[in-house]
Parts: structure tokens; C-alpha cells; sequence
């Protein structure tokens, strides 16, 4: 029985429909019996459909229309929905359903409870969540916004699902580009200048330039080769390689220092990581984002795994020399994935091998799955493939992990380009919050002239944090979108703003009722009546819940649970126009649309706290 059962009338309906399709088409194999029973898209073909008959139909070679007819011959539905007959029949062979007021009632009833109707699983797993990611040294900019916000999501709704959720931050926080920045900062302090109160500001442009530097003008000098230039350019454009090439240099030797542990080096190092963390961190908490200390599990923590996980490759034969490199080939990719570099460097790929180690092995991950950019897909392709390979990816009982790639797409400007600042640069993500948060104190001070600032500034604070969460959860993770401040602030419509809203709207009618003396907390038991549309419409909303939550935790796709939301908000708000609640005379059927109020905005701040979004009592 589909654990659904009680709150979900579409699972009763499967129960039955499955049963009549048994009876009706005996030579129809039982196993491959699909109900398709989905919800109606119009009142008109009544509550559900049930869509079986049609494909049933190809599959014995009979006509659609007799197959259904045949279904609702053997149907079943006392309790659920009205009698089924032929008349319910429409087009080609899709059968229309209509619940049963009581019915529905006992369904409403079922999820009126602090779970929400959302099954506790038998067997939890465990599920380990690569999150945020950000680089020492520099900024998180507007890319981070989406590794974070969506792989929290993710986390978030394992967790609500009853899942162990482990976040993980692989934190960029070793090799190469770190060590020109440590390299820099003792250059400073060597010649006399203070680094103690250095800011991530400041780390920011030490990290472009060391960067700069060390790429020095190689391609400039083979362009100055092939198609001839002034001998000073030539001169001058040498004189920088050499340049370049000296400060490459000194940038390999601290990494060899830092990686031996040389004091000095590593208290710089400690001290970059600390600044860029504790910035980054903060930034994830003004996110609202479940991202703390304990989560970061940076790439230098595996520094001392990756020669073993080499040697291990070399041993078993699955790494293989090219070109004085260390590869591992993957069936049915391509380019290799590159384990150890000639000069003997690992790879961002080498420390993702031993993530996945430590992720299965230690964290006893069941699956693994990462909120990472979509242009990272090769990497990861390549990365599991090795780590199947050599079995990285087996549990302690032997069987594979499941590891799974929740790529995201790009971030987009008007312009239809990568989003970036208006000065052209990578847009910092505390920027945008900042100017989210400037309209969002706007739009609330239109609304609300008399509110005093020091509660305008919270609301707006959590508003704007609510729409660029939302408009980021709100697509399907894989496409890219345009970030649009109007659009996503925007009070009307799919977005963050107007979900708020319906929770408000929700919070008034019991903050007047209570003020009016009605007896708020009897109607909490008050039977549901549900006979006008939008009442119905309302519950069927508010019954998509549990179904709706664990197919976004199983598929890993926070728009899904965005999608209910916005649904549930709308139902709420056609019936709020459609059904007096307070200006009704008849006693139960108020006490049985407050129920209903309090019911959906549960449901709602339950969803809203599921996605990670922030609510505001007033707005
Ligand atoms: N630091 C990386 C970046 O900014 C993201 C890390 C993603 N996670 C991973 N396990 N590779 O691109």
C-alpha cells in the first residue's frame, strides 16, 4: 500500500483503478500497469483523471474507448468519488473523477497533523550534499549564489523528507592559485607591510594580479615571433616573461612549503582561509542558507589522501602514464580524466576522487549528490566514472552509492549574457543582495507608510532575500535565467514577494478574527465542509503536499516544490475572494474555512521553510 494512501486521494484512486484495470483487461500484464491518475485541468472533467486507457489500448490492440468503458465497468470507488459511469467518458478515452466532499474531508483531516501528511521512511538514507563551494580569497560572486541557495534546497528537502543530510562545502582552498596569494602577502610583511587586518577586498585583487603576473605574455611574445614586431616590444615582452616566469617560480616553492607544513606559510595560509570563510559564512547565514564551519570540508583537507589515491590507481592498473601524466580512461568519455600532472601537481579531479571516498567510506553516504554548475558536467562525469572504476563508490554492504550531478545552469543579464555587475566585473553576490534589499525597504515603504524603519528593515530584508531565492529555486535548476530585480520582487505573480503574502493575508484574517472574538481555537477541530469550488480547489492543492515534497527530494528539483507553492498560494487566493471567512453567518462553515486558512498557510510556511525562504508576519 502507497504510503500516501490516507492524505493522498490520487493513491486511493490508483488502488482502485489498478484493481478494475486487472478485471477489465486480464491479458494486460499487471506489472506494467500505469494509472496515470492526474489531476483535471479544468472543473469541468471533474476533480482527477484517470489516462490508462488509451496507451492499455495500443498495447492489446482493442479500441480506447472500450477499454475505458471496460475499467469503469469493474470500478470500484464507493467512499472515494462519485458513481463512475459511461458518461464520464471523454474524448478519446480519459475517464473523469470527481472526489467525494466527505472523502476529501478525510483526507484533510489525515494531513491536519504536525507531520503534514509527509511519510516518515522505514529506511532512512543517508544523503551527502556538496554545497556552496567558494574559493579562498575571492568573493562569492553571483555563481555561488545558485551552488548555495539550490544545494540547501536540496538538503533542506531531504531532510524534510526524513533523510540524514550531510552538507559539504568543497571549499577551493588549495593549490597553485592560493599559494601566489600566500606568496604575495609575505612578499609584504618581507618588506615592511602590515597584513594583519587585511580584508577579503583586498585578497580579492591580490588574487587577480598575482594571478596576472604569474601568466606573464607568452601568448603576446609568440604573436611578436610569428608576425614580426619593433625589437623593444619583443625586448620588452621577454623582459615580462622572465618576469612572470620568476613569480611562477616562487609561487610553486611556497606551495611546496605549504604543503610540507612550513609554519609561516601555513599562518598565512590560515589567515586568508579564515578571512574568506568568515565573510562567505556570514553571507550564507544572511541567506538563510544551513551553511556553517561544520560543513566545510575544503579541498586541503584531502591533501594528505591524494598520493595514496594515485598509487592505489597505478597499483590496480586503472591509472595509466601519458605523456609523463597520470590518466584514467572512463568508457564512453572521451578526454581522459588527468589524475597527477607531468610536474607531479594533483588535480581538481584527484581531490574530488578522494571526496567521493571519504563521502561513501566515512560519511556513509547512500548517495552523494552535488549542487554544482552545469559547465562543470565533463568533470563530474569523469570523476564518478573513475571513482566506479575503482570502486570509490561501494558502501559498506557492497553496493554502489548513487552519485548524481544536480547541475545548474547560468545566471543571465538582460543583455542574455552571463550576469555581471554594472561596472562589466563578476557581479559580487553581497552587491546584489544589498540593492535587492534597497527595493525591497521601497516596495514595503509604498505599502506601508506608517510602519517605523527598525520593523520595515527586517521585512525588507527578508523579502528581498525571498525573491532572489525564489526566483533561483523557482525554475527548473538545469535552464539558465534572467535575474531581473523588478520581476522577482514583484508583489503579483510567480514570485517570492507574493507567497509572503498569502502567509500574511493568513496571519490577518486571525489576528481581526481573534480581535472580533471568534473562537479561533474551537474551529481548529471544526469539520471540513468543502462544497464551494474554490474550497475544493483549495484542499486538492493543499493534498498535492506529501506527494509533491517527496518527488522533489527524490529528483533533487526544488522547483517542483516552488510550483506547489505558488499553486497552493493561488488556490488560497481565489478562495479567499471567492468565500467570506469573517463575513459569514453560517457558524460551521466559518469555523470550517478558518480550519482551511490555518491548514494552507502551515502548508505554505512548512514549504517556504522546506526551500529555505524566509516569512515575515506583516509586509
Ligand atoms: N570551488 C569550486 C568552484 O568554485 C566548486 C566546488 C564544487 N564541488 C566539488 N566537489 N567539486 O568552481
Amino acid at each position: 500500500m502507497n504510503t500516501h494512501t490516507i492524505t493522498d486521494p490520487s493513491a486511493l484512486l490508483d488502488e482502485r483503478f489498478r484493481a478494475a484495470i486487472i478485471a477489465a483487461v486480464p491479458e494486460f500484464d499487471p506489472s506494467r500497469i500505469n494509472t496515470s491518475i492526474t489531476a483535471s485541468r479544468q472543473p469541468k472533467f471533474g476533480d482527477f483523471q484517470c489516462n490508462a486507457a488509451m496507451g492499455i489500448a495500443k498495447r492489446v490492440g482493442k479500441q480506447p474507448r472500450e477499454v475505458a468503458a471496460a475499467i469503469v465497468a469493474n470500478l470500484d470507488v464507493a467512499g472515494i468519488a462519485s458513481p463512475i459511469t459511461e458518461a464520464d467518458i471523454a474524448g478519446p478515452g480519459f475517464i473523469n473523477i470527481t472526489l467525494l466532499p466527505e472523502a476529501l474531508a478525510a483526507s484533510l483531516d489525515a494531513l491536519d497533523s504536525p507531520q503534514l501528511g509527509i511519510p516518515i521512511p522505514a529506511q532512512p538514507k543517508t544523503i551527502v550534499v556538496d554545497v556552496c563551494g567558494v574559493n579562498l580569497a575571492k568573493q562569492m560572486h553571483v555563481g555561488h549564489l545558485r551552488s548555495t541557495v539550490l544545494g540547501d534546497a536540496i538538503a533542506r528537502l531531504n531532510e524534510r523528507a526524513g533523510h540524514r543530510v550531510k552538507r559539504q562545502s568543497h571549499v577551493g582552498d588549495w593549490g597553485l592559485p592560493i599559494a601566489m596569494v600566500v606568496e604575495k602577502l609575505i612578499e609584504l610583511e618581507d618588506s615592511g607591510k602590515s597584513t594583519d587586518t587585511i580584508t577579503l577586498d583586498t585578497l580579492n585583487t591580490y588574487y587577480k594580479s598575482a594571478q596576472e603576473k604569474c601568466k606573464g605574455e607568452h601568448t603576446a611574445h609568440k604573436a611578436i615571433i610569428k608576425y614580426g614586431s619593433h625589437p623593444k616590444a619583443l625586448a620588452e615582452c621577454e623582459l615580462r616573461i622572465e618576469d612572470a616566469d620568476a613569480a611562477m617560480k616562487r609561487a610553486k616553492s611556497r606551495l611546496v612549503a605549504l604543503q610540507s607544513g612550513d609554519q609561516r606559510s601555513v599562518a598565512v595560509w590560515q589567515r586568508i582561509y579564515d578571512t574568506t570563510m568568515t565573510e562567505c559564512l556570514a553571507t550564507c547565514k544572511r541567506l538563510n542558507a544551513n551553511i556553517t564551519d561544520e560543513h566545510s570540508a575544503g579541498e586541503s583537507t584531502y591533501r594528505d589522501e591524494l598520493v595514496g589515491i594515485v598509487d592505489d590507481l597505478v597499483s590496480r592498473n586503472i591509472a595509466e602514464e601519458d605523456d609523463g601524466a597520470l590518466i584514467v580512461r572512463v568508457d564512453g568519455i572521451k578526454a581522459p580524466c588527468i589524475i597527477r600532472k607531468r610536474d607531479g601537481g594533483f588535480l581538481y579531479a584527484t581531490t574530488d576522487l578522494a571526496a567521493i571516498k571519504r563521502r561513501v567510506e566515512k560519511l556513509e553516504g547512500d548517495t552523494v549528490v552535488y549542487s554544482v554548475d552545469s559547465r562543470q558536467a565533463l568533470h563530474f562525469k569523469q570523476v564518478f566514472g573513475v571513482a566506479r572504476k575503482a570502486g570509490y563508490d561501494l558502501k559498506s554492504d557492497g553496493t554502489q552509492a548513487n552519485l548524481v550531478h544536480a547541475a545548474f545552469g547560468t545566471i543571465m543579464g538582460d543583455d542574455g549574457k552571463p550576469f555581471k555587475s554594472r561596472s562589466g566585473g563578476t557581479a559580487k553576490l553581497s552587491d546584489l543582495l544589498d540593492e535587492a534589499v534597497t527595493r525591497a525597504n521601497a516596495s514595503v515603504a509604498e505599502k506601508n507608510p506608517d510602519m517605523p524603519d527598525s520593523e520595515r528593515g527586517p521585512i525588507a530584508e527578508a523579502v528581498a532575500i525571498a525573491a532572489i531565492k525564489y526566483a533561483d529555486l523557482s525554475n527548473e535548476s538545469i535552464k539558465d535565467y534572467v535575474f531581473n530585480f523588478d520581476r522577482m520582487l514583484a508583489f503579483e505573480g510567480d514570485t517570492g514577494p507574493y507567497l509572503l503574502y498569502a502567509l500574511v493575508r493568513i496571519s490577518s484574517i486571525f489576528r481581526k478574527a481573534n480581535e472580533s472574538g471568534i473562537d479561533t481555537k474551537g474551529a481548529m477541530a471544526a469539520p471540513f465542509m468543502l462544497n464551494d469550488p474554490a474550497e475544493k480547489a483549495l484542499a486538492l492543492a493543499i493534498l498535492r503536499y506529501p506527494r509533491t515534497l517527496n518527488g522533489a527530494s527524490e529528483a533533487f528539483e526544488p522547483n517542483r516544490l516552488c510550483a506547489f507553492a505558488y499553486d497552493l498560494a493561488s488556490s488560497f487566493s481565489s478562495f479567499f475572494d471567492k468565500c467570506p471567512v469573517l463575513h459569514n453567518d453560517d457558524a460551521a462553515s466559518q469555523a470550517s474555512r478558518l480550519r482551511l486558512c490555518d491548514l494552507a498557510g502551515r502548508v505554505l510556511r512548512d514549504a517556504l521553510g522546506t526551500l529555505g525562504i524566509p516569512t515575515v508576519e506583516r509586509m
